[in-house]
């Protein structure tokens, strides 16, 4: 039997990889929705639909994908833009604000996703929230020697930290960076753009998965009696 999750994810990434035209110069995000637009787009490309795509990679996960799916990619130095760039989320308010980073590549992500001329959010329900941080924690990426520091801030803020362990590997996550990641729980994140600079200005972050502002169209996969669907996201509640 196929996972209902497995089939929104994979409907949603198709769905945004079909909005990207030849010629264009594609963000490619990274996680288990992403996956599915970049399989798309190598779908698209061999069968002749597209062409002259180049692929900007958020991640090492990203770039050997597109690199399996056929999918040239160019560094972010030696491209004057990017067009159109897909990426998933861990949560989405209404306002369109996303709570990103729950494979540890929203730093990439951020930079490649803000630089984007449109940025496509692709997600499935289960992500819509009415307010940030009721679900999912703020991944921080904190430079190594600057751990304990950063968790002490983050206490002070009213967040509970704690450091993302890797599961086989011993020890902690480690960033395509060399860093680490701390995920700080907030109960509700009512200012999140004053909360994304606060986080940012304590020595040590260098970015956090707080994205204000910068999704311009949230994609949305479902499925209904094992039947998919895809919906554009306006910001309606969640609930
Ligand atoms: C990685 C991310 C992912 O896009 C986010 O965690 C969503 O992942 P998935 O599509 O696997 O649920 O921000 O850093």
């Amino acid at each position: 039997m196929t996972d209902p999750v497995q089939e929104m994810k994979r409907a949603v990434g198709r769905a945004a990889a079909d909005r990207v035209a030849s010629g264009m110069v594609v963000g490619l995000g990274t996680g288990s929705t992403a996956v599915h637009a970049i399989a798309r787009l190598g779908e698209r490309l061999r069968s002749g639909q597209l062409d002259g795509i180049a692929g900007v990679a958020t991640s090492f996960q990203s770039s050997v994908l597109a690199r399996e799916h056929g999918i040239p990619l160019v560094a972010l130095d030696q491209t004057d833009r990017i067009d159109i760039a897909i990426d998933g989320a861990d949560e989405v308010a209404p306002n369109l604000c996303l709570i990103k980073g729950g494979g540890g590549a929203h730093t990439r992500e951020k930079i490649v996703d803000a630089l984007a001329e449109t940025f496509v959010v692709v997600v499935d329900e289960s992500k819509l929230v009415d307010r940030l941080g009721t679900v999912f924690p703020v991944p921080i990426e904190v430079v190594p020697m600057a751990v304990a520091a950063v968790m002490h801030a983050v206490e002070s803020l009213g967040g509970r930290p704690e450091l993302r362990m890797a599961e086989k590997k011993a020890g902690p996550v480690v960033t395509d960076q060399g860093n680490l990641l701390i995920d700080a729980r907030f109960d509700a994140i009512d200012q999140p753009a004053q909360l994304e600079r606060t986080l940012n200005n304590i020595p040590g972050v260098l970015d956090n998965g707080l994205f204000v502002d910068l999704a311009d169209l949230v994609l949305v996969g479902a499925v209904a009696d094992g039947v998919p669907s895809v919906r554009e996201y306006r910001g309606e509640s969640a609930t």
